[in-house]
């Protein structure tokens, strides 16, 4: 069937701004785009070229230029006597901003939100990056801008590997350092490494980070759960697993906020001599220890065990996405190669800037300055537990940016969440870090019930306010 031009006049579809550019171009974009979106639609015949020119007051010359550019790129089509009429487009083809679909209103942002891991987004230390950036851009010799080393800028190898050593007690050299797209992407090209050398079950925190066993199923191991205590991974059950690689959160475990205790960094590392196991040790929230010197980096103790994992995520930004992985030598070459193939290399004026701002000291005096801010942040979130929740109900305080809090027996976690949501408050219960099967999410077991709070990127008045209403939500649960 064929349908004609029946619109009021081509102004519905075509409203030309004499002063923005040639007339011919918005006359075409505009069809293009009504024919994409179906606002004109299969067999539908445009209005002649005399007729059209005349509507838009243009020449016919104009209209002419335009319907045969629309020819030669396939939306319309002419026959002798039938004028020129949409043409097909591809099933199920490129509609876009259809008039009449709406997209799905995004959820109301909560006012209080302590989703774990984001640092302070408003003390991302702009100027300082983007004097790093300009300094890059300066100083960066031509010949780099051209083929990279997989392995990443040697600068940059050479100041994460120093800082590792000063900061973390680490003892890599910039020849076992691979820079990479932030902590995952080195760890999916570990994961990816240790399958190569034939190393096939990997045992993981439970609870621990999400998604961890998604990242090592794909690599090509099987993913296993260990328990995580006061004192965090349990080495004795990592035995029982037969597995010979772990990956673990020793600085600050996520999300129980425990350090590896002593004698466990001992059994850990006396495991890896016994299986020639692999350590890997995701070095997350390691800068920020509040009462003490941040307990050193495992890949210090047993550097011929450990692969070492960093990232700016949490330390810079999300955004700035850079990271680097501290490996033995029999791994370098696997890692680098993993690299090689996925992307090459990770941005080079980027990790030139990323070098620059930590050699300079900005990034130190960066991490006093948040050291400062989530010092403040975590000492109102104690006072305010300790007011609406009683004494000694938050764990994991010493250091990073997040902290347990244990919830009264027999409350439901996933109760409270669902009521502080509707008060306007998002959290995660501990059972959503549980090791589950990919699809379930498991109310947290034999594990008492309690919430893991992020201050990372919320006010001190947000956390009080925040406190207060899951206070309610617990009570609220309590007598619903
Ligand atoms: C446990 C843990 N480690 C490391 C990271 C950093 O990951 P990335 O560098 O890929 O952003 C995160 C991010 O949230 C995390 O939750």
């Amino acid at each position: 069937m064929t349908v004609e031009w029946a619109r009021g006049g081509p102004d519905l579809l075509v409203a030309l701004d004499r002063g923005a550019g040639p007339l011919g171009v918005q006359i075409q974009d505009q069809l293009r785009a009504a024919i994409r979106d179906r606002r004109l639609s299969l067999g539908e015949r445009l209005p002649s070229t005399r007729r059209l020119a005349a509507l838009l007051g243009v020449s016919r010359g104009t209209v002419v230029d335009v319907y045969e550019q629309l020819l030669a790129e396939g939306y319309v089509e002419s026959a002798v006597g039938s004028g020129t009429r949409v043409a097909a487009m591809p099933a199920g083809g490129p509609v876009r901003h259809a008039p009449d679909v709406v997209a799905a209103a995004p959820p109301r942002p909560a006012e209080v939100d302590f989703e774990y891991g984001i640092p302070d987004l408003g003390s991302v230390p702009l100027t300082a990056w983007s004097w790093a950036v300009a300094e890059a851009t300066r100083t960066l010799p031509t010949a780099e801008l051209g083929d990279e080393d997989p392995a990443g800028s040697r600068h940059l190898r050479e100041v994460v590997t120093a800082y590792h050593r000063r900061v973390r007690s680490g003892c890599a050299v910039a020849e076992e350092a691979v820079v990479v797209s932030g902590f995952r992407q080195g760890l999916a090209f570990a994961l990816a490494t240790l399958a190569q050398h034939g190393i096939r079950r990997i045992a993981l925190e439970d609870p621990g980070p999400r998604e961890h066993d998604v990242i090592a199923r794909r690599a090509g191991l099987d993913a296993v759960p260990v328990p995580v205590d006061d004192h965090g991974l349990d080495v004795g059950r990592l035995r029982e697993t037969g597995a010979r690689a772990v990956l673990l959160t020793p600085a600050h475990q996520c999300p129980t906020g425990v350090a590896l205790g002593p004698s466990r960094r001992r059994d850990l590392v006396a495991w890896a001599d016994e299986v020639d196991g692999v350590i890997l040790e995701d070095d997350y929230d390691a800068e920020f220890r509040y009462d003490r010197q941040p307990v050193g980096s495992l890949q210090g103790l047993d550097p011929a065990h450990v692969i070492a994992l960093g990232s700016v995520s949490k330390t810079l930004a999300p955004a700035i996405r850079l990271g680097w992985v501290l490996a033995p030598p029999r791994f370098v070459a696997g890692i680098v190669e993993e690299k090689r193939l996925s992307c090459r290399g990770a941005p080079g004026l980027d990790q030139e800037a990323l070098a620059l701002l930590m050699e300079s000291g900005r990034f130190d005096r960066h991490l006093r300055r948040v050291r400062e801010i989530y010092r403040a942040r975590r000492d109102v979130l104690a006072a305010a537990a300790e007011l609406a929740f009683g004494p000694d109900r938050l764990q994991g305080l010493a250091a990073g940016c997040h902290a347990l809090l244990r919830l009264p027996e027999g409350t439901s976690e996933r109760a409270v969440v669902a009521t502080a949501a509707t008060m306007g408050v998002r959290v995660n219960g501990l059972g959503h870090y549980r090791f589950v099967a990919a699809d379930a999410e498991a109310e947290p077991g034999p594990r008492p019930p309690a919430l893991v709070l992020g201050f990372g990127n919320v006010t001190e008045q947000q956390i009080s306010r925040g406190i207060r209403t899951l206070a309610k939500a617990v009570r609220h649960r309590e007598i619903s």
